[in-house]
Order: structure tokens, then sequence, then C-alpha cells
């Protein structure tokens, strides 16, 4: 599946994507709010790529700026045993502060939106990391509590907030 937005075309990752990839995967500027740690090598990175899937009811996406089909980015939104669907995202570092993550989180919401109707949808990110709570905002969350989330490898803990709408 893909859906076009204004600047970006958002699509299926694949493993031919791993050298892109790996310029914000391996970036510790990227990782440093993320569940995964900063990748090594790019053989991590291919480790990944070949994990990512998507379903009915979980889409993952790479972000490719139209203007020069760069990947950019990537990120996601699933449907948790909760019933709230929940979106992430991370981009390369040079591309901070364009508006990307947001147009890209829209377009994830919506198309989501258009398969299933009234969704609920929830979003988290490092209490400190006020760039991604300002895209979650500006997607219409509203924040709702204080909680906390650990690493993949359990390394790393983060107080949270949390939002629904
Ligand atoms: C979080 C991230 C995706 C934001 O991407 P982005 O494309 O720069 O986001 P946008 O430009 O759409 O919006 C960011 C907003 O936060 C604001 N912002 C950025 N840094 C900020 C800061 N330090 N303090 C306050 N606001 C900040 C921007 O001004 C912008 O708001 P505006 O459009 O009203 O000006 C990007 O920084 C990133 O990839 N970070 C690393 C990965 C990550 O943390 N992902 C989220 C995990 S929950």
């Amino acid at each position: 599946m893909t859906i076009t937005t204004e600047r970006l075309l958002l699509r299926p990752l694949t493993l031919d994507d791993a050298e892109a990839a790996f310029e914000w995967t391996g970036d510790e500027r990227v990782a440093k709010y993320m569940i995964y740690s900063t990748h090594e090598s790019i053989e991590t990175t291919k480790e990944w790529l070949r994990t990512v899937k998507s379903t009915d009811t979980q889409f993952e996406f790479g972000f490719v700026r139209k203007s020069d089909g760069k990947l950019i980015g990537s990120g996601g939104i699933r449907l948790y045993d909760d019933g709230f669907w929940e979106f992430g995202y991370n981009f390369r570092y040079d591309c901070w502060g364009m508006g990307y993550a947001t147009e890209a989180s829209k377009a994830m919401i919506d198309n989501v939106r258009s398969r299933y109707g009234d969704i609920r949808l929830k979003a988290e990110c490092a209490a400190e990391n006020t760039a991604s709570a300002h895209v979650i905002e500006k997607c219409g969350l509203h924040f709702v509590s204080f909680g906390e989330y650990q690493s993949y490898d359990g390394l790393k803990t983060f107080r949270s907030k949390k939002f629904e709408l």
C-alpha cells in the first residue's frame, strides 16, 4: 500500500532500503528516545528490514521525499488490544523541523480512518521529546498521563507522556 501526500510518498520498506535507512538508524541523535538502540552496523538495519511487515491492523512505511526520491524516515500505525491505534515515526536528522513527521502521521491516520471509520488513537513519547509531543498534538491528540517505557534491550528507561484522541 502506498499513500501520497504533498511532499511525501509513504510506501513499504524493502531490504534495498538498508543503506538509506542506516543514515538514521545508525544516528544516535535519532535513536535517543526510540525503543531501538542505535544500529552499530548496516547489518542490524538489514535484520530489522527483514522483519518489518504490514497486516490489516499494522501498517509500516518508509517515507520518501518526492522532490528527490530519497528515503528520509520510517514509521507506522497499528491497532493494539486495547482498541487504540498507535502511531510512531523517526526521520533522518537533517530532515527534522520541516513538518515531515506531522505530514506523514496525519496521512497514516487518515488512511486508517478511511478504512475503519471512527478510530481511537493513542501515542506516547519521552517526556523530554518536545518535538515528538508537538507532532502528536498537531495530529489532534491531547495529553492524558505520564508513563514509562523501556527500550527493546532493556538498557534505556524513559519517563513518557501519553496522548489520546
Ligand atoms: C520527532 C521527529 C520525528 C519530529 O520530526 P519533524 O519532521 O521535525 O517534526 P515536524 O516538523 O512535523 O514537527 C515538529 C514540531 O515540533 C517543534 N519542535 C521541534 N523541536 C522542538 C523543541 N526542541 N522544542 C519545542 N518544539 C520543538 C517544531 O517547531 C515543530 O512544530 P511547528 O510545526 O509548530 O513549528 C524527529 O525529531 C525525529 O525523527 N526524532 C527522532 C526520533 C523520535 O524521537 N521519534 C519519536 C519517538 S516517540
